[in-house]
């Protein structure tokens, strides 16, 4: 079957219900979103479906119906995303393991609120789990990248 992700149109050779993610990782090496509970619980795994954030340990390979961007392709090396950007400023990373999954939903999430109050965010983000408890510095960092989003 064929997947475009991050721009780049793939012919894989994988059952139709093997989860994206195994796909991402396995098959093409891509491995910005992360394992946690294979189960759409921990959003760990979160990447873009046509700009929407998708639990890829949850959604088969053959249920893709659109173009696939993960972490790797959010922004540039030379020219980051907004979320990104904040998130290095803000220094929101502990031990990292679930923050792809964080800013791929941060992202995403702005794209629809690009304004959200502190509740919004909070509740926006409340289905990403951290088990380093990184919710105030992710709060902070989504405040200041909806402010850059604005001023862009
Ligand atoms: S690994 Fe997909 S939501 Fe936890
Ligand atoms: S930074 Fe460690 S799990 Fe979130």
């Amino acid at each position: 079957m064929k997947l475009t992700v991050n721009g780049e149109t793939h012919e894989v050779d994988v059952e139709e219900d093997m989860p994206l993610l195994w796909v991402l990782r396995d098959e093409l090496g891509i491995t910005g979103p992360k394992y946690g509970c294979g189960l759409a619980r921990c959003g760990s795994c979160t990447v873009h479906i046509d700009g929407l954030a998708v639990r890829s340990c949850s959604i088969r390979a053959g249920q893709v119906n659109g173009d696939v961007t993960t972490i790797e392709a959010l922004g540039a090396p030379d020219a980051l995303h907004a979320v990104q950007e904040a998130w290095i400023e803000t220094q929101v990373a502990q031990c990292g393991y679930c923050q792809s999954g964080q800013i791929m939903s941060a992202a995403a999430f702005l794209t629809i609120n690009p304004d959200p109050s502190d509740e919004e965010i909070d509740h926006a983000m409340s289905a990403n789990l951290c088990r380093c408890g990184t919710y105030p510095r992710i709060r902070k960092a989504v405040r200041l990248a909806a402010a850059k989003l604005k001023e862009a």
